[in-house]
């Protein structure tokens, strides 16, 4: 049993493995997860959907009843909703609208859970600064890229390996550009390189060193 409640941030990069990470640590700890990018998805897969509805206060009340199981849909998978939803992360209206959610997870998690977990590219920083544990989880290009061509192949999307990894690169360069709150590794982040390492490999490191401090 932890004794005291636990907040871990991580930030990292697409498909370099820190959805796979949180939701293995969060299992593992009993913490509520949030893989923040989910929401910047929902929102691009709203805006291509219903386009002429959804402006500003749509979005927002679409947010304010959001369910975490909303979030699991395979519709908000594709290599498209990704880079719209990165498009859309640029705006620091949208921003605004998502940082309560993000925050109310972070710290206003439900009592059964142990602590939370998020991940996106600005949780080190900005929505959890004051987390117990940060990582800056990273994996060479290649490695992303065949990484997340095998996930859509999984989820039965069409795709090649050439189309993934000019749409990683594009993400890549938007999010570590972008004015507002761009992806970077805060000084007080453990960098954790994926790219050697399988997921079994890269959860026992972290959990390792979660665990060495965290007492029982
Ligand atoms: O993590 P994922 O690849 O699903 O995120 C989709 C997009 O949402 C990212 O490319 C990024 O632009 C944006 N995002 C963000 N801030 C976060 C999480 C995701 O800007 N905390």
């Amino acid at each position: 049993m932890i004794k005291k409640k636990i907040k871990i941030a991580i930030d990292s990069p697409a498909a370099a493995g820190g959805g796979t990470i949180g939701k293995a640590l969060s299992k593992y700890f009993n913490l509520l997860y949030l893989d923040t990018g989910k929401i910047y998805r929902y929102i691009a897969y709203l805006k291509k959907s219903s386009p002429r509805k959804s402006n500003l206060n749509f979005l927002k009340k679409k947010i304010k009843v959001l369910k975490l199981k909303e979030l699991e849909k395979q519709s908000l998978s594709s290599n498209e909703i990704g880079t719209l939803a990165s498009l859309i992360a640029k705006d620091k209206k949208i921003r605004q609208l998502v940082y309560n959610f993000q925050i109310n997870c972070a710290y206003k998690f439900p009592k059964k859970f142990n602590g939370s977990c998020l991940d996106g590219r600005d949780i080190t920083y900005k929505i959890i600064p004051d987390a117990d544990f940060k990582f800056y989880i990273t994996a060479s290009l290649k490695v992303r890229t065949i990484r997340r061509y095998k996930e859509l192949i999984k989820l039965g999307k069409k795709t090649t390996i050439a189309d993934v990894r000019k749409s990683i690169k594009s993400r890549d360069y938007s999010d570590l550009n972008r004015r507002i709150s761009p992806l970077k590794r805060t000084k007080d982040s453990i960098l954790i390189n994926t790219s050697n390492l399988t997921k079994k490999a890269c959860f026992l490191k972290i959990k390792n060193i979660i665990e060495k401090e965290i007492k029982y």
